[in-house]
This record gives C-alpha cells, structure tokens and sequence, in this order.
C-alpha cells in the first residue's frame, strides 16, 4: 500500500483531524454543561414521592437486630395487641363477671368515685328498683347521680358493644340482690 500522499490528501487530513478536534471538543463541553445542570436540580423535588417509596420498603428493610430491635418488635407487638383488643373487648365475652372483673372492678369494688360497692346491697337496692332497663341505660350512656358522682359511658371502654355492658349490669344486679 502507498504511503505517499497527495497535497490534496494532506489538506483533507488536516480538514478532518481538525473536524475530529472540534467534535471532541464540543462533546466535553456537552459534558460539562450537563454536570452542571444535574447538580444544580433539586435532588428530591418530590418529597411525597420518597416517603411513600419510604413507607412501601419499610416492612421489608425494617432489621430487628439486638435490643434495640426486640424492644421495636416488641412495641409493635403491644401496639398490635391493643388495637385488637380495643375492637372487640375482653374477646367479645358476654360474660358479665369476667368483663366485671376487668373494669366495673375497678370502682365497684372498692367505692372508688363515689360508685356502689357491688357488695353493698342496700346502695343497690333503690337503683334495683328504677328497673334493669335504667340501669343498662345509664352503664352504656354514662350517668352522674344526684350526689354528682359520675358513671363514665360503658364504664370507660367504649369498645364494650351495648350486649356486653347490659350483661355486666345483669350480672352486677344478681350479686347486688
Ligand atoms: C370510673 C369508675 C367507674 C367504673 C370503671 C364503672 N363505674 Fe359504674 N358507676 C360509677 C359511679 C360513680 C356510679 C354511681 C353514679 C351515681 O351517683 O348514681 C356508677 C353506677 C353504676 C350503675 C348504676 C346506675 C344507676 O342508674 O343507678 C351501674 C348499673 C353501673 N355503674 C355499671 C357499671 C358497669 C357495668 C361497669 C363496667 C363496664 C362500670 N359501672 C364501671 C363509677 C364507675
């Protein structure tokens, strides 16, 4: 093959090293400008867009590693338990004693907030009177007496259904009798 080049062959040469040059040139400078561009946009612009990608790998990234994450697994365990119990209460037991015996107790044991003693059968007595159907009423309402002590609605667990209360107090009235 011939090495030997034309004046018409070099001047293409130049024309296209120049052209090459030029081309590489301008593709850095392309380059640069886009660095720039890049770094200058807000890098989060959607904060509602990372939160909710946030929220979807969370179950998936949480690690409950050490103490620190028995202690989160166990909050949310308790959270968890909670939110089951707050929608049926004591398992949904229409069992007066055992609801009783979780919260009435509390002050119908003891006369706490000026409440009648379920032992007390003559503070009963006058209450048995006004009919069941008061009472049941007044347990699931909520009922300040004249003396101003106050029955909280439900006994304080708004989760107890109407069934659950009306037991209680059938129940609370055959210990009072
Ligand atoms: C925070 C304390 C408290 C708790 C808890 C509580 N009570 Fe009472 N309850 C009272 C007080 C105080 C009265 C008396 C109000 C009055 O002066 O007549 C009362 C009265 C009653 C009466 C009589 C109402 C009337 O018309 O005379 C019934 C029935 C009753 N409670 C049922 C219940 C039941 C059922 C529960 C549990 C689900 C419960 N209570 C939990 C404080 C409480």
């Amino acid at each position: 093959m011939s090495t030997h080049l034309t004046p018409s062959d070099r001047t293409f040469m130049k024309h296209f090293a120049i052209m090459i040059a030029m081309l590489a040139g301008t593709a850095v400078v392309l380059m640069i400008i886009g660095t720039f561009v890049w770094a200058s946009l807000p890098k989060e612009s959607n904060q509602q867009e990372a939160q909710r990608a946030g929220d979807r790998i969370t179950p998936v990234a949480a690690v409950y590693a050490g103490d620190t994450g028995r202690a989160a697994m166990e909050a949310a365990k308790a959270a968890a338990d909670k939110a089951a119990a707050s929608q049926v209460a004591y398992g949904g037991t229409t069992d007066g004693k055992t609801i009783f015996d979780h919260l009435c107790t509390t002050c119908h044991e003891t006369g706490a907030a000026g409440a009648p003693r379920i032992t007390d059968k003559s503070a009963w007595a006058p209450r048995i009177k006004e009919g069941i159907a008061t009472l049941v009423k007044h347990a699931i309402d909520g009922y300040t007496g004249p003396d101003g002590n106050h029955m909280p609605a439900k006994g304080g667990n708004p989760a107890l259904t109407d069934a659950q209360v009306e037991a209680t107090v059938k129940w609370m009235v055959s210990q009072a009798q």
